[in-house]
């Protein structure tokens, strides 16, 4: 099985629909960070991106909690959805759909998907016996829970005996397809280590799964039989579907494939890795759809090597973390530092100090004294020199000329803690080179034409490096190329990229000579740790 084409103009992709148990932890923060950080990416490219984000709203898992609290489900879920868009509002995510699970047009797409897998003949009736996770809402294998018979992931969490009537799947109708999907389509799921993870499992034999629940009230009925409810993951994965609808468009399944399917990447962690890459195709298949281009998953985000989760209660409290250090900061750590595949550890002190090594220290302060350099040498003017007139083997222009090259490429297979490593290299030799070949010293030996080069090669340099973080950090950005005499604002998507033409402004040497330049300013601040941290 072949995947079918997507537009090349357009770029859709998706974050998980979090679930509402409760508040956004900084785990549900680093997905949706990555997400943005592609979505701007793109658009910087010049085009069309739809971003969706939302929440996963049905479920048991979401019914107790409700309930511990004495509320009701959906007057719980408004609470949390609340909290969900501030904190995207505050790590500066411009999504273009929010998907609530539990938003009527979604149950009108479920019905219509629902029953298009009924007519495949894939949907019966049958008992299902089996331990069930409801902190994952999964079923587990015996083998797969611990001594104390809690899952691996919610070591706290005791997995419940159930023995009910429920809906089946046949997603073992879908085994040789499947199978198929990835020997044919290699970059279907990505990282490799994951594919094979999920080749072995469907080739070690699939198993139909239940897709209604009899104890769960909190859901959308199923329409032949309505004292089941629809399982969350059924409903959920849908979502997806459901976000592509226009405001104003009926909810149908052919009006929501219409313009944005298929998706060009899901965005996932390791933990929904089956759903996704196995549940979820298989259900498409079924109802006739064609399957996304791509899913992608990361690693956890740890915390003393253990995944960190609110039933763990070992997360991080994301808005106090923006509160004390702001956005970008947090973005750049997140990207920077981590190898998207894998897991990463987060630890405060070693924020601090690569975030004051990269962004203070080695990008602003350059940038700041370059400036004032300028100010002092060049009249007060831009130098009067530009990128043609530098040799191609300047030690900056030959790093220069194929950094956005790499760096595109970074983006696309999501290794940005690469493309930052390289980017820094070129600010590195910047502040090697400013150094080594000293203007001042220069300037008094009456060496005008050497230190307006150096002062050009230099300030291009940051200017390149900070339109290639735009996507991670927009605001320090933003604030870079306003000190270098231009207006635009990395946030402003849809304008960004007429404003700073992606093809112009990838390439080193592109700065005009003899630009007017503002006074300098510092453009990123020291950070600091709280006092009892560094006590
Ligand atoms: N509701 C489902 C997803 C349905 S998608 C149709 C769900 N929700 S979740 O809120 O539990 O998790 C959402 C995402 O957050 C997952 O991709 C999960 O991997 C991610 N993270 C939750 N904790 C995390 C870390 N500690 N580290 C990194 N990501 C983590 O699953």
């Amino acid at each position: 099985m072949t995947l079918d084409k997507t537009n090349p103009q357009k770029f859709s992709l998706t974050t998980p629909l979090y679930y509402v148990n409760d508040v956004p932890h900084i785990g549900s923060g680093y997905t949706t960070m990555i997400a943005d950080v592609i979505a701007r990416f793109e658009r910087l490219k010049g085009k069309s991106v739809l971003l969706i984000t939302g929440t996963d709203e049905h479920g048991q898992k979401i019914e107790r909690t409700a309930q511990e609290k004495g509320v009701t489900p959906q007057e719980h879920c408004d609470r949390i959805v609340t909290r969900f868009d501030e904190l995207w509002d505050k790590l500066n995510i411009k999504y273009d759909r929010f998907s609530r699970t539990t938003a009527p047009r979604h149950e009108a797409i479920v019905k219509e998907f629902y029953q298009r897998v009924w007519e495949q003949g894939d949907i019966y009736l049958a008992q299902q016996q089996g331990w069930y996770c409801v902190a994952c809402e999964e079923f587990k294998e015996k083998r797969e829970l611990l001594e104390n018979g809690c899952c691996p992931l919610h070591p706290n969490k005791q997995a419940e005996w159930r023995d009910e009537e429920n809906y089946f799947f046949r997603l073992s109708q879908y085994q040789e397809k499947l199978e198929d999907l990835y020997q044919k389509n290699p970059g279907f799921l990505e990282p490799e280590s994951r594919r094979n993870e999920i080749l072995n499992f469907i080739k070690g034999g699939l198993q139909d799964f239940s897709i209604s629940r009899i104890n769960v009230e909190w859901g959308f009925p199923i329409p032949n039989d309505p004292k089941h409810t629809i399982y969350v993951w059924f409903d959920a994965l849908l979502g997806y579907i459901t976000a592509l609808l226009e405001p104003e468009q009926e909810a149908t399944l052919d009006n929501a494939l219409s313009q944005w399917w298929p998706i060009n990447l899901h965005l996932i962690g390791k933990d929904i890795l089956r759903f996704h890459a196995v549940y979820w195709p298989a259900m498409l298949m079924s109802a006739r759809v064609s399957l996304p281009q791509r899913i992608f998953s990361h690693g956890f985000l740890t915390k003393d090597g253990q995944k960190m989760s609110k039933s763990l209660g070992n997360t991080l409290n994301p808005f106090d973390l923006i509160e004390r250090y702001g956005s970008d900061a947090i973005r750049y750590y997140f990207l920077k530092e981590i190898d998207c595949g894998r897991d990463g550890d987060f630890n405060e002190t070693r924020f601090v100090n690569v975030l004051n090594a990269d962004l203070a220290n080695d990008l602003g302060n350059l940038l700041n004294r370059t400036l004032g350099m300028i100010k002092k040498y060049c009249q007060g003017e831009g130098p009067q020199i530009t990128g043609e007139n530098l040799p191609l083997e300047h030690p900056l222009k030959a790093i220069g000329l194929d950094l956005s090259e790499r760096i595109i490429h970074s983006y696309e297979t999501l290794r940005f803690n690469q493309g930052c490593e390289e980017i820094l290299a070129l600010i590195r030799a910047s502040n090697k080179f400013i150094d080594e070949q000293a203007p001042w010293s220069l300037f008094k030996q009456g060496q005008q034409a050497q230190v307006e080069g150096i002062l050009y090669a230099v300030l291009e340099s940051v200017r390149l490096s900070a339109y290639l973080l735009s996507p991670i950090i927009p605001n320090l950005s933003s604030r870079i190329y306003e000190q270098l005499g231009f207006l635009v604002d990395f946030n402003q998507a849809d304008q960004v990229n007429q404003i700073v033409p992606f093809k112009q402004h990838t390439q080193w040497g592109i700065l005009a000579a003899n630009r007017v330049l503002p006074n300098p300013q510092p453009v990123f601040a020291k950070l600091e740790l709280p006092a009892e941290e560094t006590s």
